[in-house]
């Protein structure tokens, strides 16, 4: 897989972390520590492959670079190090399937910063990479994080209970998933760029009744809904953001 590789878009920069940036990485990640805690992956159980130091971190990104497994790129916004976005669980023969995972610092949060490098890591994965499939896999409570898979208009496939270990425990999900043929064909960044992002679609917490279990499990409503999403016309537009 090709490596390194560096995405812009504006004031976005997409680029490998380097060992010079553990002072700034530490320091974000610090400040964050609250704002991040409950949508992080956390460890069941001692994990001996998972790097303990910076410097192994960075290492261990390359070395799955190279070897085609995951895409582990630093988020900058003006130059300075803001978050970082996962191109995880690369696997290619007949699946060509990936995760995309990603955070980023509260300080510029709601700049629409992160669907931007989604999108841009998404036209690399389907337009250098070749991948067939895409997921996103987000917390049902964690709403800025769904936004981000609807405003670009990943289609949500299901309900995943128990799926992935996060703030020490195992946590539901919910999957938002885009496939290569439901790809814009000149590219996610291109047609956000000039149509702006996918509407809200409508969901049913929003019309909950106070006390009522709003969790998004899928029932008939769900159902009907992925029909609908998987029509591909694109719902009204919201501009998009600078
Ligand atoms: C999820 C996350 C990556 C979104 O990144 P972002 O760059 O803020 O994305 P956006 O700017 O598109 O904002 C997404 C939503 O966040 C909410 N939001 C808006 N301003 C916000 C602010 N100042 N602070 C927090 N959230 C805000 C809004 O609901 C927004 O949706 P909208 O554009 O429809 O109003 C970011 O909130 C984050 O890093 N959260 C903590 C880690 C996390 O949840 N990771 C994902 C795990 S699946």
């Amino acid at each position: 897989m090709k490596w390194p590789v560096t995405l812009t878009w504006g004031q976005l920069r997409l680029r490998p972390l380097r060992r010079g940036d553990s002072r700034r990485w530490h320091q974000v990640r610090r400040a964050n520590a609250a704002w991040l805690r409950q949508w992080e992956a956390t460890l069941p159980a001692a994990d001996p492959a998972v790097p303990t130091t910076f410097g192994a971190m960075t290492r261990s990104f390359r070395r799955e670079a190279e070897a085609g497994r995951a895409l582990a790129l630093a988020l900058d916004v003006d130059g300075v190090l803001m978050g970082q976005v996962t191109l995880g669980g690369i696997a290619w023969g007949s699946l060509r399937s990936a995760y995309i995972g990603y955070w980023i610092s509260q300080e510029v949060a709601g700049q629409g910063y992160m669907p931007q490098a989604v999108a841009l890591v998404t036209d690399h994965a389907f337009g250098v990479l070749g991948l067939h499939r895409i997921e996103i896999n987000i917390r049902p409570e964690n709403r800025a994080s769904l936004r981000v898979a609807e405003k670009l208009g990943y289609r949500k496939e299901g309900y995943r209970p128990r799926y992935l270990h996060i703030d020490g425990g195992w946590r539901d999900h919910v999957s938002y998933v885009m496939l290569s043929d439901e790809w814009p064909a000149a590219g996610l960044v291109h047609a956000i760029a000039t149509a702006g992002w996918r509407d809200r679609p409508e969901r049913e917490a929003d019309h909950a009744e106070p006390g009522r279990d709003n969790r998004d499990t899928p029932d008939e409503s769900d159902r009907d809904r992925t029909v609908r999403d998987t029509g591909g016309s694109l719902p009204a537009i919201r501009p998009a953001h600078p």
